[in-house]
C-alpha cells in the first residue's frame, strides 16, 4: 500500500490548497473525487514517479507518451505517432474507453461512462 499512500497524501495537500484559494472549490473537489479512479496508478504531483502509470502533471496539452523514463507500450507510442498531443477531446475519448483509443495499451482501466464525471476530471487535470 506504500505506493497508493503517497498520491493520497499529495491529493490531500492539493485539496487544502483548493479550499484556501480557488473560487471554484466545489468543481475542483468533484474533479478530485473523480481522480480517485486514477490515483492508484497516477500522480499529478510534479516529479512524483514510481507508480504503475506515468505522472500526469500538466497532461492536458502534453505530447503523448512523453514522460521521460516511463516505459510506454508500443500501442501508446503508436498513438503518439497518429496524434500529437493530449487534447481535451482525445483525453475524453481515452478516459471513456482506453482500449478503443489505443487497442492493446497497458492501462488496465475500463473507462468512465458518465460524461459529467469525465468533464470534472478533465477540468481537474487541466488545473494540475
Ligand atoms: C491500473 C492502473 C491505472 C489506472 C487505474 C489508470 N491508469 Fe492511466 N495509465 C496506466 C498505465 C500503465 C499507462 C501507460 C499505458 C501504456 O504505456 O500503454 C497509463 C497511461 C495514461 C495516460 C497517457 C499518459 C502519457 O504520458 O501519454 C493518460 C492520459 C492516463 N493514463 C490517464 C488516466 C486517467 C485520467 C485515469 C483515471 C480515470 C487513469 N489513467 C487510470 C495505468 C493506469
Amino acid at each position: 500500500m506504500k505506493l497508493a499512500a503517497a498520491p493520497a497524501a499529495a491529493l490531500g495537500l492539493l485539496g487544502c490548497a483548493a479550499v484556501a484559494g480557488a473560487p471554484d472549490n466545489t468543481a475542483n473537489a468533484r474533479g478530485e473525487r473523480a481522480f480517485q479512479h486514477c490515483y492508484a496508478c497516477h500522480s499529478v504531483a510534479l516529479g512524483e514517479e514510481g507508480l504503475t502509470g506515468p505522472n500526469l502533471a500538466g497532461i492536458v496539452g502534453r505530447p503523448i507518451a512523453a514522460m521521460p523514463g516511463f516505459a510506454y507500450s508500443e500501442e501508446l507510442r503508436a498513438l503518439a505517432a497518429r496524434e500529437e498531443r493530449w487534447s481535451e477531446t482525445l483525453l475524453d475519448a481515452f478516459i471513456t474507453d482506453p482500449e478503443a483509443v489505443a487497442p492493446g495499451n497497458d492501462m488496465l482501466f475500463n473507462g468512465i461512462a458518465d460524461p459529467a464525471e469525465r468533464a470534472e476530471l478533465i477540468a481537474y487535470l487541466r488545473a494540475n
